[in-house]
């Protein structure tokens, strides 16, 4: 059975290579074609570290965080998740995984007993390492097959997004 649900996300909205500059980022969209078709409120993580920077400083800010393992700090507080049993898990694919600031909020929230969601939008990695490292930041979580979609197709890709909830019993 299906209780409550929640969608954690980051999304970075600006200049991106793929599909130019962005006001709403890729991420950002497919959680909300999730909290529409399932009814899952929403969390967003928020930094304004990487606000208004151009593509490359990005890429090489975030290859160094990924390097050394940083923790950046986010916005405001943690969600309190005591009244969900399911939770989304999503970002972008920054360097093979999540952005090193969704990291810093897994240290923050306990997921024991929930069944938790991956999903990313990506321009070619897929999921890449970031199930792995889900299940390793949640032992007691039940962590459930990731979805991927390129970050490109987002735009025109709520059927495929449809598809997949439908897939795990949501219609
Ligand atoms: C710093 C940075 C690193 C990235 N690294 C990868 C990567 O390793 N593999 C990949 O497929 N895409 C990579 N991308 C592309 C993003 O994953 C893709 O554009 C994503 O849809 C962005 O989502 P957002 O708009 O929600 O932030 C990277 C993008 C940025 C800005």
């Amino acid at each position: 059975m299906l209780l409550q649900s929640i969608v954690i996300f980051f999304s970075h909205a600006g200049d991106n290579y793929s599909v130019g500059n962005i006001e709403v980022g890729n991420t950002k969209i497919v959680a909300g074609y999730i909290s529409e078709i399932t009814g899952a409120d929403q969390y967003e993580i928020v930094t304004h570290k990487y606000d208004g920077m151009a593509y490359t400083p990005l890429i090489n800010l975030a290859r160094e965080e990924a390097g050394n393992g940083e923790f950046p700090p986010y916005e405001g507080e943690a969600p309190d998740l005591s009244g969900y049993d399911t939770v989304f898990i999503g970002g972008p694919i920054w360097w093979g995984t999540y952005p090193r600031v969704m990291f810093t909020l897994f240290r923050d929230i306990d997921l024991a007993g929930k069944t938790v969601i991956p999903f990313t939008t990506h321009e070619g990695s897929g999921l890449a390492s970031t199930v792995r490292d889900v299940k390793k930041a949640f032992p007691g979580a039940t962590v459930k097959d990731g979805f991927s979609i390129y970050g490109h197709e987002v735009r025109s890709g709520r059927a495929k997004v449809e598809k997949w909830l439908k897939g795990l019993g949501y219609e």
